[in-house]
């Protein structure tokens, strides 16, 4: 289904001049807002353990003394425990908003945005932390990370996809633009502040891949978070909220398209600066838009080794975005993804570009064909067994496709 395909989304258009002022201006404001330096975060830690182990201490003091003796400390006047801000759960973004005083470093997002001051150092390390002990009793999210130019045409649809009765606590919401692009979305919205702090991406260039570990580290700082996936601003979900909540959640394996391509868009764009830490059977192929748990999402945020290499031997024609995790995954976790992709993209035009769907495509055929509904059911294997269900999303949609979607979501797709 991808095989066919050349640059897939690396060759795509530029999209955006890489204009570094508007990145500069973005880290000046960063470093304004961040009263300490990478150094003394040591320090911070210390005092933060240092007050909770005093808290404890007085706590003690406080149930030994049976509560009642004169010198026992209020429990309300202990030192409040300071966790870092960053680790805690995002409040559901529908809910309405206060703002809140931020005045740490490590302060997350102001309640209900995904805005921040963090730098990308800062972010990828607050971000890199994984909890050790499983089963907490929660219902874990969804995050859908929209990588695009600027604006989102389809986003009524998506809109009316989030929706879903009880939906609110299944999924979270994460967008990177071109810097400088704001987005306006009614409070009502799921995209209502929901930008991350970005930079200049250009497709098939490094920087896109950057883009994606900043969109990972933003949703990975939202512990309810659980599964994460990577979309476009021509994207369309095939099935309800909470189908593809079940799918993904429920799922052992992470959705990484992965395959050895023997030709010149595969083991042609092998660079031998890879060795040895990457061997040509090694190298392997895939869509850029993956779909990670937060053990695999962890480590391609965390990872230095590996993506340093991809940094300074992957140059074009070797996209970074294509090969990078396909191939990493590969040699780390290769019992933890499924080698395919939950997003169909049509090949079938030839060409290095997927075919795009325009007001004139897209019809109830169509629409039934994609979700299986009518013809031949596809076959893949889901934990182990064959499924006819092995597409959660679809691209790519041109925004004339946006109304005769409106109008048959209800019908074809159930939401
Ligand atoms: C980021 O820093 C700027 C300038 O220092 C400040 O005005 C803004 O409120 C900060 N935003 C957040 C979300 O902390
Ligand atoms: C969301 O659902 C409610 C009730 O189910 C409905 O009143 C509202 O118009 C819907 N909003 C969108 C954007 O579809
Ligand atoms: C994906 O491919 C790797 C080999 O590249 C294999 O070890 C792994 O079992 C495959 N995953 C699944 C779910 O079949």
């Amino acid at each position: 289904m991808q095989g066919g395909g050349g640059g897939g989304g690396a060759a795509a258009a530029v999209v955006v001049d890489s204009s570094s002022s508007s990145s500069k201006d973005g880290r000046a404001t960063a470093r304004s807002f961040v009263p300490v330096k990478l150094v003394v975060r040591p320090a911070l830690l210390f005092a933060v353990l240092a007050t909770g182990f005093l808290a404890a201490t007085a706590l003690l003091l406080f149930v030994v003394g049976g509560g009642a003796g004169a010198g026992a400390v209020s429990y309300y006047r202990l030192p409040t425990l300071a966790v870092p801000n960053v680790l805690l759960a995002t409040p559901s973004c529908a809910e309405e908003e206060k703002e809140v005083e931020v005045e740490r470093w490590w302060a997350r997002p102001a309640a209900r945005s995904a805005w921040h001051n963090m730098s990308d150092e800062e972010l990828l390390w607050a971000a890199s932390f994984e909890p050790r002990r499983r089963g907490a009793p929660r219902r874990p999210k969804v995050a859908f990370m929209f990588l695009t130019r600027g604006p989102l045409p389809l986003a009524p649809l998506w809109e009316r996809f989030f929706n879903a009765t009880g939906g609110k606590d299944l999924f979270s919401v994460y967008v990177h633009t071109t810097p400088g692009y704001r987005l306006h979305f009614p409070p009502s919205s799921p995209f209502h502040r929901r930008q991350v702090p970005s930079k200049a991406t250009r497709w098939g260039d490094v920087n896109i891949v950057d883009a994606e570990r900043r969109l990972l580290a933003n949703a990975l700082l939202d512990l309810g978070n659980e599964r994460f996936i990577l979309l476009s601003e021509s994207c369309i979900p095939l099935h309800p909220l909470p189908v593809v909540h079940a799918y993904l959640t429920r799922s052992h394996h992470s959705f990484v398209g992965a395959f050895d391509d023997p030709s010149r868009l595969g083991r042609g764009r092998y660079r031998i600066g890879l060795a040895p830490a990457v061997s040509l059977s090694q190298w392997r192929k895939g869509p850029q838009w993956f779909e990670l748990d937060r053990h695999l999402a962890i480590f391609a945020i965390a990872d230095e080794q590996y993506y340093q290499r991809f940094r300074e031997a992957c140059l074009a024609p070797c996209y970074v975005d294509e090969h990078y995790l396909p191939t990493v995954l590969t040699i780390k976790m290769p019992s933890r993804i499924a080698n395919r992709s939950v997003t169909w993209v049509d090949w079938s035009r030839g060409g290095s570009h997927p075919a795009s769907f325009g007001v004139g495509d897209v019809g109830e055929e169509f629409l039934a064909g994609l979700v299986r509904k009518k013809g031949e059911k596809e076959r893949c294997m889901y934990n182990g067994k064959p499924t006819g269900l092995c597409f959660l999303f679809a691209r790519k949609f041109a925004p004339s496709a946006l109304q005769p979607l409106l109008e048959l979501s209800n019908k074809i797709l159930e939401y």
